[in-house]
Formats: C-alpha cells, sequence, structure tokens
C-alpha cells in the first residue's frame, strides 16, 4: 500500500537503497547504475527508482534535506516496503585536523545536537551507530586508501549558525565532518531492526574555506564514495 510520500506498492523496492540528499543526485545515480532503472514514486519531486545493478537489485531514493524530511522516507520505506538497509551517500563538512576536502568519510557513528532520538530510550544518551555488517563490507572494499575515514561525524540541526566553540571542541573530539541527517537514519534503523550507513564526500572545510574543489574533482571524489556505499548496499 501507499504511503502518504511514497507513491508506491510493496515489491517496488529493493531490500537496499542508496539515499542521497538531493532529488536529482538520485535521478542521475539511478541512470549511472541502474539497468532499466523504473520510476517507482514520484510524490513531491521525490523520484525514487529502482533496478538492477551487476544483476543485483537496488533501489535509489533522496532524502531531502535535514534529519526530519529524511526520518520520513527511511520510515516508510523500513515500514511498508520491505526495505532492509539505507545507506546514505551525501557530502559533509570538514570538521577534525586531517580531513581534507574529497575526503570520504565512513559514518561509524553520529553525534546530534538534535532531540530526534532522545525518544528511543528516556534517560540515556543514545548512540548513534552505523550498522557494522555495512561499515565493514564499506571498510574492507577501501581497502587502505588513505582519503578514507571511518570516524564519527555530527548530525547537526542547521545548516547556518554553528556555534563556533562547539563546533571547535567537536572537531578537537576528532569528529570528522558535519552534515545533517546520518544520526536521524542510525536512531531510526536501530529502533526498527534494520541496517544504516553513511558515506559522505567532504565537500568543503570548516576551518579552512581555502579548500575548494573543482567540479571535475567534486565529481571524482563522489564517485569513489558511491562505489564504497554500492559495495555496501549489496554485500
Ligand atoms: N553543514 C551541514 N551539512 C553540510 C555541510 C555543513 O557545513 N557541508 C556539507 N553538508
Amino acid at each position: 500500500m501507499a504511503t502518504p510520500h511514497i507513491s508506491a506498492q510493496p515489491g517496488d523496492f529493493a531490500p537496499a537503497v542508496l539515499m542521497p540528499g538531493d532529488p536529482k543526485r538520485a535521478a542521475r545515480i539511478a541512470e549511472q547504475l541502474l539497468d532499466e532503472p523504473r520510476l517507482v514514486s514520484d510524490v513531491r519531486g521525490i523520484g525514487a527508482y529502482t533496478g538492477l545493478h551487476e544483476g543485483k537489485p537496488l533501489s535509489v531514493m533522496a532524502s531531502g534535506m535535514g534529519q526530519p524530511s529524511l526520518s520520513i522516507y527511511a520510515t516508510e520505506l523500513f515500514t511498508h516496503f520491505g526495505v532492509e538497509r539505507i545507506i546514505r551517500v551525501g557530502t559533509a563538512g570538514g570538521l577534525a585536523q586531517g580531513t581534507k576536502a574529497g575526503d570520504v568519510v565512513i559514518a561509524i557513528g553520529a553525534h546530534t545536537d538534535s532531540s530526534i532520538n532522545e525518544k528511543l530510550c528516556p534517560g540515556i544518551s543514545f548512540s548513534a551507530t552505523a550498522s557494522w555488517s555495512l561499515l565493514s563490507a564499506a571498510a574492507q572494499f577501501a581497502g587502505n586508501d588513505p582519503a578514507v575515514k571511518v570516524g564519527p561525524v555530527v548530525s547537526r540541526d542547521l545548516f547556518y549558525g554553528n556555534p563556533p566553540e562547539q563546533v571547535k571542541r567537536l572537531a578537537e573530539l576528532g569528529t570528522l565532518g558535519v552534515e545533517m541527517e546520518a544520526a536521524a537514519l542510525y536512531g531510526i534503523a536501530a529502533n526498527l531492526h534494520k541496517e544504516a550507513l553513511a558515506v559522505l564526500t567532504i565537500s568543503d572545510h570548516l576551518f579552512d574555506p581555502t579548500q575548494d574543489m573543482s567540479p571535475e574533482e567534486r565529481e571524482t571524489k563522489f564517485q569513489k564514495s558511491l562505489a564504497i556505499a554500492v559495495a555496501a548496499a549489496l554485500s
């Protein structure tokens, strides 16, 4: 049965879904990776595509921006469409020393300033962590590429107005990047006994605005994170 935000039928989705933030990127990923991609939902312009990648079923669907938007799509996919694993593919701002624009970050866990996971276990500061099966498959595929880092990120509710002291402290604590979705995805997957991972490309660095990538560089680096995400999704 269709849900309020996904006009598809059970069986229209593969067990594994790649989830970028941007619906246009979802369309490009589907075009690139899937044999005969089928548009299975298009509510609010959030296109969802299903096809085969090297003979294995795979879906691609955008989350929109921020934890509330991702939460709607991830929850409906997990509860109504037989989806077992969601791999977020997106960008993050670089935080910790040694993190550079163009690096790929596999998010082992996600701190957050959101209250979104507080309801999961009242009185406990919930650890929003990746699924080990997906994380280990991703890390194994990445091998010892020095530009691929595995560590924590922070999922913030606001894109604008990061408190400088807090961001500095998060960097000191080894937080590799700042983005806006992973903690909610990890919390939802834990709550529903499903699997989740975020594979992020560092698009810019919060403490070094000179780190800028050319459009070509952005695309190549994104391809690396996409390849890692696909390897995890189909592992
Ligand atoms: N903040 C939040 N999300 C992001 C950023 C950022 O600085 N860069 C890329 N995605």
